[in-house]
Parts: structure tokens; sequence; C-alpha cells
């Protein structure tokens, strides 16, 4: 089974969702758990960009030893030297810079012809590996771009010392079988591309990034980059929890293998949800709190018969301890019974009807029936009896 990296960037990616900014006590918690999860490169931000974020950076690299931790530079000197100043404390640092090769980057937003950008980038990372040995080349906006100009900036920056290459779909534009194809014709035409790592960085504005990034992962990709609970800008990043998850309950369809603790799951979603204001989903996959949560009276007989009915994935997976039926107005007899025995309250045959039907009056004004419930049912029967 071929092993493939999760590079996270919550800390970069995902602190540039509208409205979240932490600080660098913040950032050094959540790096601490990204460590105990188990991610290959930590992304910790983007230097040059506030003081702030320099310090984040840069206590982040001293103190997380454990893995990779890469800083964010565009392609400029100043920006690259930024960089290097924060993590150059760090025991495995990653200079990581990017500059736009699509025809509408290089018109609209940095007004360079295509020969200027190539040189700019060659440039950068000839001046970042001068600083370290791990050079990441990113071309943002990479699946708007030609085939043949991008492969030429990819050969040239390989030349130019980069160790891992990036494709990003950084507007969320690329469609699944697209990308993959995209991606295998950019692989085919750079010189130089077996010596690298290849990664991808899908944005999710038509819901797509985890997709995308599963489609790559077909297509022999070495690196995935991702954030927790699928923040950044716009709608966001492709999701780590999904990605993740989705590869190992699918190890059968994709065959690779990630180095993440997914029992830590539960604990760094909810912690980067707390520290990041950004509130998760009920229904979002794999960490959302209707996630593993069966409330139809079908489901919840099915469940009681053997959990893989409904259940692809167990709530212990991702750390979670949680009671997964919820007893509410679609619930039916045999779920509350089991729960009842399940609390100690063995009741004879008619004293349960007795119950069930308050039940079912209780579940029709009330959205979920809990166990308090349940025992002020029980008690109330007693004593009217
Ligand atoms: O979305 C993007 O293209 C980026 C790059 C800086 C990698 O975030
Ligand atoms: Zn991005």
């Amino acid at each position: 089974m071929r092993r493939i990296e999760i590079f996270d960037t919550t800390l970069r990616d995902g602190e540039q969702s509208p409205g979240v900014a932490l600080n660098s006590d913040e950032k050094l918690q959540i790096a601490r758990q990204l460590a105990k999860l188990g991610v290959n490169v930590l992304e910790a931000g983007f230097p040059i960009s506030s003081p702030g974020d320099f310090e984040g950076v840069r206590r982040i690299a001293q103190e997380v030893r454990t893995l990779s931790v890469a800083a964010l530079a565009r392609a400029n000197a100043k920006d690259i030297e930024c960089a290097w100043d924060a993590i150059s404390v760090g025991e495995s640092p990653r200079i990581h810079t990017f500059l736009a090769t699509s025809p509408i980057h290089m018109l609209y937003k940095l007004q360079k012809s295509p020969e200027e950008v190539l040189e700019l980038a060659i440039q950068a990372v000839r001046l970042a590996k001068l600083k370290v040995g791990d050079v990441e080349f990113s071309a943002e906006d990479a699946s708007r771009s030609e085939v043949d100009f991008l492969a030429k900036v990819f050969s040239g920056v390989i030349k130019a010392g980069a160790t891992v290459l990036n494709i990003p779909d950084t507007v969320g534009y690329a469609t699944p079988e697209e990308y993959a194809a995209f991606l295998r014709a950019v692989m085919e035409r750079t010189t130089g591309i077996e010596k690298v790592k290849v990664s991808v960085h899908c944005h999710n504005d038509l819901g797509l990034a985890v997709a995308n990034s599963l489609a790559a992962v077909g297509v022999g990709v070495h690196q995935l980059e991702c954030t927790v609970n699928g923040i950044g800008e716009r709608a966001g990043n492709a999701a780590l929890e999904e990605l993740v998850m989705a590869l190992h309950t699918r190890r059968d369809q994709y065959d690779v293998d990630t180095s993440i603790v997914t029992t830590e799951i539960a604990r760094t979603s909810q912690l980067v949800s707390r520290l990041s204001g950004m509130v998760i989903q009920h229904n979002k996959a794999i960490v959302g709190k209707n996630a593993f949560a069966h409330e139809s009276g079908i489901h919840q007989d099915g469940m009681l018969k053997d959990r893989s009915t409904y259940e692809i994935m167990l709530p212990s997976d991702i750390g979670i301890d949680a009671e997964t039926i919820v007893l509410g107005k679609h619930s039916g007899r045999h779920a509350v019974h089991q729960r009842l025995t399940d609390l100690g309250l063995d009741l004879g045959e008619s004293q349960f009807e007795d119950v069930f039907s308050q039940f079912k009056i209780l579940a029709d004004r009330k959205r979920e029936v809990t166990t308090a419930d349940l025992f002020s049912l029980v008690d109330l029967k007693t004593e009217t009896e």
C-alpha cells in the first residue's frame, strides 16, 4: 500500500477564512494537536502577512519538531527571507513559494507576461533553495493554466531545486475527471517529474474539493493539502477528516494509507472549531453532530440488529464515544426498549407499552427524547400505578 502525505494548511489557508484570526497561543495549541493527529507537513502561516503571524510560525517551528513545518512566501526575495527567518529554527523546515500561472491571473493580477512569470518562479525557487533543502512551488490557479506553459514552469523550477510541485485548483473550478486528466497531462510533459513529490490543493467552491483530491490520488500524487473541518477562503478547502476517512474506509479502492491517527480526528475538529469560531454544521460528514446519529425507527432497528446495516465507520474510529441512536418521533419500539434496558429499566410488557405511548406523545413535542425524559416517563408510570 502506498503512503500518501497529508499537508495541513489549517493555520494558513484555513486561517484565511473570513472572520478567523488566531493569535500565536491559539496557533500553537492547534499545531500541537495537529502533531498528535499525525499530519506530515504543517503549514504554520504566511510570515510576511503580519508580525503576529510571523511570531506564530516561529513558535510552532521552535516547538513542534516531529513533523515538517512550512511557511508561505510569494515569489519574491522579501517574502522568502521573512519565511526563512520564521522557520529556520525548525527541525525540518520547508519554504512554500507560489506564483500564479493562469492567463487570467497573469494578465489581470500580476500584469506580467508568461516569460516574466517563468523567470520569477525559477528565481524564487533558486533563492529559497539557498536557504533550505525542502522547497515547495505552487502554481496558483494551476487548474485554469495552459498545460504546456505549466509544464514549462514546473520543469524550470525542478531544475532550480524544487522538491515538491503543487498543482492547486485555487478557485474550485475543476471537476474530478477533468482534473485527473489535467494532472496526468501536466505530469507527462514536465521534465524531471520523477525527482519530486506532486501535491494537490483543492478549494470547495463547487463542493468538489474532496472529490477532486481523491481523483488526484488515482493519478498517483504524493501529497494532499487540506484543512481541518474544511475551513478556508470562500467555501473552504478539502476537509482533512473527509479525505482521510474516505481513504481509510475505501482502502479497497484507493490502496493508499496515511499516517493520520484517526482517533484524534474528533478532538482536533472540536479544537479548531472552538478556537476559530467556525461552527460545524450538524450534517457535516465525519465530524458533524449528526454524522453518526440515527433517528428513524427503521434505521435504529437495523443498527440494533447489526451496526453495519447503516454505519460504514464506527464513531470510535474518529475518537467519539457517543450514543448514536437518537430517540425522537421516528424511533420505534425496538430502540426505546433497548435504551430502557441499557439504562437498567426492565419493564414488564404492559408497563413498557404505556411508557412507549407516552414516549410517542412527548416525542411529537420534543426534537429529542433524552435519558432524563425516559426516567421521568418511567417514574410517572410507577407513581400512577
Ligand atoms: O489556493 C491556492 O492556490 C493557494 C496557494 C498559495 C497554494 O492557497
Ligand atoms: Zn488555497
